[in-house]
């Protein structure tokens, strides 16, 4: 049987990118394999969240997902920081982790360049502490986005390089998954790069039906084609992007034949955008309020999660603690 993990970091609301790039393929997948999600609050602590701020982002975290259709029946679910066994494989794995290796990471790089006031070393070492979060549980597949292939080239980079070091056939390959299609990259609607919850142009699974309806109205876009077939700009391809992601494939090659005959209206893509990501959203926001206001509920999936997620962490600590010499007296 597969082992799946996927996680998202407890640093404000879940938003469209997270949802598609990750949450509802793990959701598809939990009834049919040994799946684990977890919420990462130690790798939020990189940018430094205000204490007294953090719980409340793991608990609204927590409710987002249960609501977006985790099942605490089937899959284990647990916050990073209840199962601490995950700091310790990290340490260990950080002993074979190369200092240049990590320097070079796309992610750090662009953490640097964007923060340059806040080069921590937790940022140098993210990497291998996701890759412990992944190699704890022995995972198989991790659904993600497309912004976490490189950290998932880097897990399977650690692992290979322990069990050859010492002699074993101990952690598997970890591969990014996407039911069976490539990883997603959710645009963001300002006309650049991804959806994120740094770069604030997101739409939430917490927003109202007019706020998602505000933003898509608002998103970039252009004069529109003067030709056949013109080549598209950087925020028209990512409105398709989107539209491939949130509406159906009709809808989707109505636009783009519009597109391509010069006959598109802007306005009118938008606007089927919006519904298409409004009958998502809606349901799901509904589920996050009654959610959120069971605590009782929540607690519990917490701590039932944490027990599950601990016993299988306590293995395989007490494995590669073995592996690497470590004896208690
Ligand atoms: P995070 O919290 O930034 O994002 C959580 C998940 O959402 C995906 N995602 C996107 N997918 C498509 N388009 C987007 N615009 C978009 N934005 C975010 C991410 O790819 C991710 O799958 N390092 C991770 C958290 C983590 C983790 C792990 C994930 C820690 N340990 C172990 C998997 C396994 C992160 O920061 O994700």
């Amino acid at each position: 049987m597969e082992t799946v993990l996927s996680g998202i970091r407890s640093t404000g609301q879940l938003h469209l990118g997270n949802y598609y790039g990750a949450l509802k393929n793990f959701v598809k997948m939990q009834h049919d394999a040994r799946c684990y999600f977890f919420i990462a609050d130690y790798h939020s602590l990189t940018t430094h969240p205000d204490p007294s701020a953090l719980h409340g982002n793991v608990r609204n975290a927590l409710a987002e997902y249960l609501a977006a259709g985790l099942d605490p029946n089937v899959a284990t679910i647990y916050v990073q920081s209840d199962v601490p066994q995950v700091a310790e494989l990290s340490l260990l794995l950080s002993m074979h982790a190369y200092v240049g290796e990590l320097e070079r990471t796309v992610s750090f790089k662009d953490k640097i360049r964007k923060h340059p006031e806040n080069v921590n070393a937790g940022l140098l070492t993210y990497p291998v502490l996701m890759a412990a979060d992944i190699l704890m549980h022995r995972a198989t597949r991790v659904p993600v986005g497309k912004d976490q292939e490189q950290h998932l080239e880097m897990t399977r980079k650690f692992a290979r390089r322990f069990n050859s070091i010492y002699g074993v056939d101990y952690f598997p390959e970890s591969l990014p998954y996407n039911f069976g299609n490539d990883l997603v990259k959710v645009p963001g609607l300002d006309g650049s790069g991804k959806m994120g919850k740094s770069e604030g142009n997101g739409i939430y699974l917490v927003d109202s039906d007019k706020e998602i309806s505000k933003k898509v109205m608002k998103a970039v876009s252009d004069g529109g084609p003067t030709e056949p077939h013109q080549v598209m700009a950087d925020p028209i391809q990512n409105l398709f992007s989107i539209m491939s992601i949130v509406s159906t494939p009709d809808t989707y090659s109505y636009f783009m034949d519009k597109y391509n005959s010069c006959e598109i209206r802007y306005g009118d893509m938008k606007k089927q955008i919006a519904a298409d990501m409004i009958s998502v959203i809606s349901p799901i926001r509904e589920r996050i309020v009654e959610i959120k206001s069971n605590d009782k509920y929540i607690n519990e999936v917490v701590a039932d999660g944490a027990s599950k997620a601990r016993e299988s962490a306590n293995a395989t600590i007490k494995d590669v603690r073995e592996i690497m010499g470590i004896k208690s007296f």
